[in-house]
């Protein structure tokens, strides 16, 4: 449904710097995708490229097989691809519900705010009237943020480190969100994570480093491999002195 073929971004300045390297992916109807990784291994960079904040320097980008490598952020989102941020934004004197409806204006017989609520595990009458400020705490913004990029009807939805700035509690729920939304609704959803828990919930894992795809595979598989890679790096000989730090020797 959404391929990248051969997509290298690179950034032009002082020295020119490739952030993404060749990028081969193709996420299918649907599906969970969990894009995962060391910090600066290209992911957010991935998903700006998605969405069209960034335009690749060379490759195609395509949605239902039409070429979508030239359309700015404006055109994509009315294709149907969205992005929820890394720290949701926060709007002076609106109400939870006009946002959703905003978020919703281009099929509002289609969508019942109230469901939308109760999908992402908000007790609608709470929250209807409530102000989209400071009031909401880091983990109730996150999910009402979920509940507009749901609201869109999007094909495909992109949510990065959606775990970023909230407590551990919030963090569980919103886990059980995402899973109850994939039940619930068409959207193909990329999550980028350093969450196992998120992570659990993937159809399928990719991996990002140095800004290119290292791995990609069933969860399962990915997960066994990380699990797995327990071995030392150090072949040499590791030697440790009574109240000394080891040390490794030859
Ligand atoms: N607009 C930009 N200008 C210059 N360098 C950038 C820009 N955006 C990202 N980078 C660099 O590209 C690399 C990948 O960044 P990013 O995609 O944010 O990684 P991740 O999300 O995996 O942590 C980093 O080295 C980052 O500093
Ligand atoms: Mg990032």
């Amino acid at each position: 449904m959404l391929q990248l073929q051969k997509v290298s971004l690179e950034i032009q300045g002082d020295i020119d710097f490739e952030i993404l390297k060749n990028i081969n992916l193709e996420f299918h109807e649907k599906k969970i995708y969990v894009v995962t990784g060391p910090n600066g291994g290209g992911k957010s960079s991935l998903a700006k490229t998605i969405m069209g904040v960034y335009n690749p320097t060379s490759g195609q980008i395509l949605l239902d097989g039409i070429d979508i490598t030239a359309k700015n952020i404006t055109d994509r989102a009315r294709l149907g691809i969205g992005y929820a941020f890394q720290s949701p934004p926060r709007f002076k004197g609106i109400k939870v519900k006009e946002l959703l409806k905003m978020a919703a204006s281009h099929n509002p017989e289609k969508v019942n705010i109230c469901d939308l609520l109760y999908d992402v595990g908000l007790c609608a009458q709470d929250y209807l009237n409530r102000d989209v400020d400071t009031s909401l705490s880091g983990g109730e913004m996150k999910r009402i943020e979920i509940a507009t990029v749901l609201a869109r009807n999007l094909k495909v939805a992109v949510f990065d480190e959606p775990e970023a700035g909230i407590d551990l509690w919030s963090f569980q729920k919103l886990a059980e969100t995402f899973k109850n939304i994939h039940s619930k609704y068409d959207t193909t959803i990329i999550l980028i994570s350093h969450q196992e828990r998120i992570m659990e919930l993937a159809d399928e894992i990719i991996i990002m480093s140095n800004g290119t795809v290292s791995a990609q595979s069933e969860r399962d598989i990915i997960l066994a491999g990380i699990m797995n890679n327990d071995s030392c790096a150090c072949s040499a000989k590791c030697v440790k002195g009574v109240g000394q730090n080891a040390e490794c020797v030859g």
